[in-house]
C-alpha cells in the first residue's frame, strides 16, 4: 500500500506521515529532506539556488548529508524551494523517490507532489494542509523552544514567499490530487490531527 501525504510548509504533514507509517509499520520517506539536501549543498558548493546548472550539480549529494541537522533550519528550506523549481533537478529525485514508493509491502512519502507526479496510483491521498497563521504560529513556537530567535512576522512572510514559489511553479506545483482527501488541521491539535489522519487511511482502504 502506497499512502502519499502531501501538503505546504508547516501544515503538519510530516508529524502525520510518520504517525502513519509507524501506526501501519510502514516505511516512511520525508522527500522535502532530499530537496534539502540539494539547497544546501548548492550553497556549501558556492552555487546559485536560482540557477538550474548549479542545482544540477548538488543533486549529487553526498547520502549521509541527510543525517545533517542544518537541513532542518528554516534557511535550508528555502534554498530547497529554490532549487526546487527547476525540472532538471526534480526529474534527476524522481527514482530515488519512485523507487522507494513501490518497494514491496508499501511506503509513506510525504512532499509536495506525491500524489500527482511520483506516486498518482497511491491507494491513499492526504493533502494536510493549515491556514498561514497557524501554520507560521506553529513553526514560532516550535523555533522559540529551540532557543532560535524569530519574529512570528518573519515567519509568517516566509511561509507566504514559500506558498507561492511551490504553488505557482510550471513543474509539479503544489495541489492537491484530485482524488486526494484535504485535511485541514487549523483548528487541530497534534494527536487530534493524526488520528484524524489514521482514520481517513483506514476508511480509504476499505472503499
Ligand atoms: O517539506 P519541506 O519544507 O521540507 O520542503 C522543502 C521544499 O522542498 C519545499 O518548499 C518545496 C520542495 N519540495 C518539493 O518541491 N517537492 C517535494 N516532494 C518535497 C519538497
Amino acid at each position: 500500500m502506497i499512502i502519499a501525504v502531501d501538503g505546504p510548509t508547516a501544515s503538519g504533514k510530516g508529524t502525520i506521515a510518520k504517525a502513519i507509517a509507524a501506526h501501519f509499520g510502514l516505511p516512511h520517506l520525508d522527500t522535502g529532506l532530499l530537496y534539502r539536501a540539494v539547497g544546501w549543498q548548492v550553497a556549501a558548493n558556492g552555487g546559485d539556488a536560482d540557477c538550474e546548472a548549479d542545482a544540477l550539480v548538488a543533486v549529487k549529494f553526498a547520502d549521509d548529508l541527510l543525517q545533517n541537522p542544518e537541513l532542518r533550519r528554516e534557511a535550508t528550506g528555502a534554498l530547497a524551494s529554490r532549487v526546487s523549481i527547476h525540472p532538471a533537478v526534480r526529474s534527476a529525485l524522481f527514482d530515488r523517490q519512485r523507487e522507494f514508493a513501490t518497494q514491496d509491502g508499501g511506503a509513506v512519502l510525504d512532499g509536495r507532489d506525491i500524489g500527482t507526479i511520483i506516486a498518482p496510483e497511491a491507494e491513499v491521498k492526504l493533502f494536510v494542509t493549515a491556514s498561514v497563521e497557524a501554520r507560521a504560529h506553529r513553526r514560532y513556537l516550535e523555533m522559540r523552544d529551540s532557543g532560535v530567535e524569530v519574529t512570528l512576522d518573519d515567519i509568517e512572510s516566509d511561509l507566504r514567499r514559500r506558498d507561492e514559489r511551490d504553488r505557482n511553479r510550471k513543474e509539479a506545483p503544489l495541489v492537491p490530487a484530485p482524488d486526494a482527501l484535504v485535511l485541514d488541521t487549523t483548528a487541530l491539535g497534534k494527536d487530534e490531527a493524526i488520528a484524524e489522519a489514521i482514520s481517513a487511511v483506514e476508511h480509504s482502504r476499505t472503499r
